[in-house]
């Protein structure tokens, strides 16, 4: 990899959790690693008050002991790091920012470049950029780039997306607004272009001819935690439905792009969402699960219920699971559904795609005494244990022909000893290069918030639409069942085992 041109970086939201558990740390590994330039500053800007010192002690011990051991040097990354005591919603303080940005560009040497990250509340996502332009801050002027990181929820709904989207079009262009979606910047996640496209073997076999369905679960085992007031107004659905997990929907149902351009591989994540058959308003209790976690004990300790968690309002109707079918009406995809879950207090984290390829079209074999019915599944796994599985038919050793499925389990940490990059190493970086292939673009992201649009205005205009309450450390509401039975399917348990009373347990 080449070192990056000089540059400052910008966090607005400096004092936030986002910053000192994900970016700094993220930043730090990238500075060990070498990735960074000579020239190189950090600003961090919120309303806490702090100075340049009092700052980096209270990031300095996310990075003691994180960097990569040849280039451990927290002293040498933290003197980089300062701090401005900002309102970023006051206009009064943009002079002082841009004073500061001229201080550090002198002591740095650093030219012009700035990258400025918004890990704020999403109501200053249209106000801080419009105050930046306003003082002549993100103008490309002489050649230097200006780029802005803008982090989810982008928008609430369809017609809140499309505002910011034009809000941030009036005073930038496109290429310099980078939409955050972490998903995307995991290696797994990446991988699957990888796989699709490098490999002879799965493209043929990667249609409507061969593949039954498509399973998608992201689970988690902790609820909302601190984070209460944010979720009650988001929910499942759009928390990570309308992002990350349409996201990997995307990449798994793309067209082969012509080349690996930031803007053909998007041009075919887009032609996806495109063609996603949207579930009218009626239709959303045959398509849509919506559940909500409740106390239980899990492996002996008691876990409260959503309603219960700070934040929470005691009668909350937010949903903290949600399993969705869709449908993609185009060619490759027709007629085969995409079954996509998530939720919180589940028995486990874990994200992992599940291809379900068709059985063979005639019973040979038998299996414990019954006709085997194969049902080879290539299974992604995104997280933990990233790497991808192949289960397919083999035969019994012994007489006659009997067979058992077997898994061919490949673990990324076997390819090399090296640990995998967080996704917030690689999208900054992304970033800092000018590439923007793993961030949403602005089309992309108002086409997504299109297919949970109706979902979401069933749910507010019927306020008797079932909301199902699960047990903590179950995989979701039992209803969930029947949106994939009809098929005479069951859901997976994502590559772990499931104890009697339904507790995930360890293999
Ligand atoms: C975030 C959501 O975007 O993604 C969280 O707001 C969720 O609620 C998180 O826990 C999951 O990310 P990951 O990378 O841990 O799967």
């Amino acid at each position: 990899m080449q070192r990056t041109e000089p540059h400052i970086l910008v966090i607005f939201g400096a004092s936030g959790d986002l910053t000192r558990r994900k970016l700094i740390p993220a930043l730090y590994k990238l500075y060990s690693g070498k990735l960074l330039p000579e020239q190189f500053g950090i600003l961090g800007i919120g309303r806490t008050s702090f100075n340049d010192g009092s700052y980096r002690d209270y990031i300095g011990e996310t990075v003691s002991g994180t960097g990569n051991s040849e280039g451990n040097d927290n002293k040498g990354f933290l003197d980089r790091v300062h701090y401005l005591e900002m309102d970023p919603a006051d206009e009064s303080g943009y002079p002082h920012l841009e004073t500061k940005l001229s201080e550090l560009r002198k002591s740095y040497g650093i030219p012009g470049n700035y990258i400025f990250y918004l890990a704020t509340p999403p109501s200053l996502y249209k106000t801080i950029p419009r105050y930046l332009h306003d003082f002549q801050m993100t103008s490309e002027k002489n050649g230097f780039w200006k780029r802005i990181i803008i982090e989810k929820p982008f928008g609430l709904d369809f017609g809140s997306a499309r505002k910011l989207n034009e809000q941030l079009l009036s005073v930038l262009s496109e290429d310099q607004i980078y939409r955050i979606d972490h998903y995307l910047g995991k290696e797994t996640v990446q991988n699957i272009f990888v796989t699709r496209f490098s490999n002879g073997i799965f493209e043929p076999l990667w249609n409507r001819n061969y593949i039954d369905h498509v399973e998608i679960t992201s689970s988690e085992d902790f609820g909302v935690g601190s984070r209460g007031g944010y979720y009650d107004r988001s929910g499942a659905l759009r928390d990570m439905f309308q992002n990350h997990l349409l996201q990997l929907v995307a990449i798994v149902a793309m067209e082969p792009p012509s080349s690996i351009s930031s803007d053909n591989i998007r041009n075919e994540m887009l032609k996806v969402f495109q063609s996603v058959r949207l579930i009218s308003k009626d239709e959303v209790e045959d398509n849509v699960i919506r559940g909500q976690y409740m106390e239980a004990h899990v492996r002996g300790e008691l876990q409260r219920s959503y309603r219960n968690e700070q934040g929470v309002p005691p009668a909350s109707r937010t949903e903290t699971y949600v399993a969705v079918k869709l449908y993609i009406d185009n060619w490759r995809w027709g007629g085969v559904p995409f079954y996509v879950r998530t939720g919180k207090r589940m028995p486990a984290k874990v994200t992992e795609i599940v291809i379900h390829f068709k059985p063979s079209p005639h019973t040979l074999f038998c299996n414990e005494g019954k006709g085997y019915e194969s049902s080879n599944q290539l299974i992604i796994r995104i997280q933990p244990n990233e790497g991808i599985l192949l289960k397919f038919g083999m035969k019994v050793q012994g007489a006659g022909y009997n067979v058992q499925d077997v898994n061919m389990d490949f673990h990324y940490k076997d390819l090399m000893n090296a640990e995998i990059p967080k996704a917030y190493e690689r999208l900054l970086l992304d970033c800092i290069q000018g590439d923007s292939t793993l961030y949403a673009r602005g089309d992309a992201v108002e086409e997504a918030w299109k297919i949970v649009d109706p979902i979401l205005q069933r749910w507010e205009d019927d306020q008797h639409f079932p909301l199902y309450g699960y047990p903590c450390g179950t995989w979701g509401p039992e209803q969930a069942d029947s949106l994939i039975e009809g098929r005479k399917l069951t859901w997976s348990y994502p590559s772990k085992n499931l104890a009697d009373d339904g507790i995930y347990c360890e293999l």
